[in-house]
């Protein structure tokens, strides 16, 4: 097995894989619509932003992951300010429990130490919530709510 930067050719195994983690920590299936946009969304990325990476054996894809990275304020814990947020890490079932997740795990963490990252974030699902423990992952308590506002309102707000 090896781990490699995916690329857009890599687009049907990136898509059914977000659809595979999504539908894991939603409890529900997501109408093929989803699949087919997450498909063309994967042909036309940059291969750049967010970073994605691939396990592979014998030319099959064999599980993902992906990190966005960006720059907030520094601080005391996060001395350059440089933030990843992890994406998608799923491993298609039939690949499970053989160490994949975990290989994607640490080479995702490797472009963040290299990228001087001094923040890892990411939500964990059940299945996966050992496997973060494992590298030293700990819940933070929120002290206030995540506030969003999506682009249906935000394109109606009246400025
Ligand atoms: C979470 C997930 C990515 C883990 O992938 P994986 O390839 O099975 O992960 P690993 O094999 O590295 O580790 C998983 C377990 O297998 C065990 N394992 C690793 N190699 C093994 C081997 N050769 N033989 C037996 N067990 C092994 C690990 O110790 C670990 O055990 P634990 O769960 O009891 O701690 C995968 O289960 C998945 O895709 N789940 C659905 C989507 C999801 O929840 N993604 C996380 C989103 S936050």
């Amino acid at each position: 097995m090896r781990i490699r930067r995916a690329t857009p050719a890599d687009h049907a195994d990136l898509a059914r894989l977000r659809v595979i983690m999504l539908e894991y920590i939603t409890g529900r299936e997501l109408p093929p619509e989803y699949l087919q946009e997450m498909d063309r969304y994967f042909r036309e990325w940059d291969g750049e932003d967010p970073l994605c990476l691939v396990a592979e054996e014998d030319g099959r894809i064999l599980g993902s992951v992906a990190a966005s990275f960006s720059r907030i304020f520094p601080g005391p814990r996060n001395p350059s300010g440089r933030k990843a947020e992890l994406h998608n890490l799923a491993v298609y079932e039939e690949y499970r429990r053989r160490g994949v997740g975990r290989a994607l795990l640490a080479a995702i963490l490797g472009e963040c130490r290299a990228r001087e990252v001094g923040r890892v974030s990411l939500y964990a699902s059940d299945m996966g919530r050992p496997l973060y423990a494992s590298f030293g992952f700990s819940e933070e308590a929120i002290t206030c709510p995540e506030m969003r506002l999506y682009h249906k309102d935000l394109a109606e707000l009246d400025l």
